[in-house]
């Protein structure tokens, strides 16, 4: 007698997108136009009601995500997990430190990911070389998702930041931004600093003369036409900023140790000195926080960096569908 069949394949598939994202990688903020920015917080925005309404949907059932992490993490990991478990897909974590994959024997990145795809249909990965997430994107034949390339770009992370942004005040315009910090060696600033150009933004840099913004990035503001201030005190800029955004100063780029030292307490933003910001201003900090924002600050009801941690869980929904043509 014939065997009967373990699965039949009858269910109706959704019909397929023809978004700009459906079988693409994430690899660079350059990839965004404004209606392209708004098209992702369009989906998070519902992926946040969904979520809030009834916890999570069979959207991406019979996905399968690796996250490969060369570099520690706590939110973009979880985030991404966090996300892929909301809507019913699967996940292949490696994040507990690439020692103890086939990483430690010497495997190429390349291999790892040709590997890892057959697996897979997205792949999230975290990597201390600046330029890694294009190397593994030119080599795998699934999505790649850069979750911070070394000094390079977090593309995620800013746009969270920028839904953040919007999501606190209801407008990407006519906001004065400032970014303090570690401005050179952080790649949430340099990804943010570029979505931010499409908008009419005046931008403050905030740091050390060690830690400023590269020029490359300042090259961009300045062809952008965009109104820029450096200065290495946020007394400066406290006063008229809408958005402060705090970033640690990133120990594991220093070569130079005794470097870090003098710069690493640098400032740290403190009750005293939000007494001085605006009443609708917003505290906005990609974290760790090591030093730069006290404590204190957290009961202020202008800080938003928890709330920013959970957008990142909506907007990584949203990225993880649309890449995988579901959204
Ligand atoms: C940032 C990163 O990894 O670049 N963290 C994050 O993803 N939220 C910022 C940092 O590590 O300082």
């Amino acid at each position: 007698m014939k065997r009967p069949r373990l699965f039949t394949f009858d269910q109706p598939t959704p019909s397929a997108t023809t978004h700009r994202l459906v079988d693409q990688d994430i690899v660079a903020v350059s990839q965004f136009d404004p209606p392209l920015i708004d098209y992702v917080f369009d989906v998070a925005a519902e992926m946040r009601e969904m979520h809030e309404r009834i916890g999570g949907t069979d959207l991406l059932r019979g996905k399968v995500l690796t996250c490969l992490f060369y570099e520690p993490s706590t939110r973009t990991s979880s985030s991404f997990i966090a996300a892929m478990e909301r809507l019913s897909g699967s996940v292949i974590p490696i994040t507990q430190g690439v020692q103890f994959s086939s990483v430690s024997k010497g495997e190429t990145l390349h291999d790892t990911i040709r590997t890892l795809e057959q697996y897979s249909d997205v792949i999230v990965l975290r990597h201390p070389e600046t330029g890694a997430a294009g190397i593994a994107a030119a080599a795998a034949t699934i999505p790649i998702i850069n979750a911070g390339d070394g000094a390079g770009e977090h593309p995620t992370q800013a746009l969270l930041d920028l839904f953040t942004i919007k999501q606190e005040r209801g407008t990407l315009d006519g906001l004065h931004v400032a970014m303090v910090g570690d401005l050179r060696y952080g790649r949430t600033v340099h990804s943010l600093t570029q979505l931010l150009l499409h908008y009419d933004v005046e931008f403050s840099f905030v740091s050390p003369e060690l830690l400023r913004l590269p020029l490359p990035y300042m090259n961009q503001l300045k062809a952008a036409n965009k109104t820029v201030h450096e200065t290495y005190n946020v007394a400066d800029v406290i006063g008229s900023a809408d958005i402060l955004y705090v970033t640690r100063v990133q120990k594991e780029r220093f070569s130079d140790l005794t470097q870090y030292e003098e710069v690493k307490d640098y400032y740290r933003v403190t009750p005293e000195i939000m007494s001085h910001a605006k009443d609708n201003a917003i505290i906005m900090h990609p974290l760790p926080r090591v030093n730069e924002i006290d404590v204190r600050v957290d009961s202020d009801p202008r800080a938003a960096y928890f709330r920013q941690v959970k957008n990142g869980m909506y907007i990584r929904m949203a990225l993880l569908a649309a890449v995988l043509g579901k959204a």
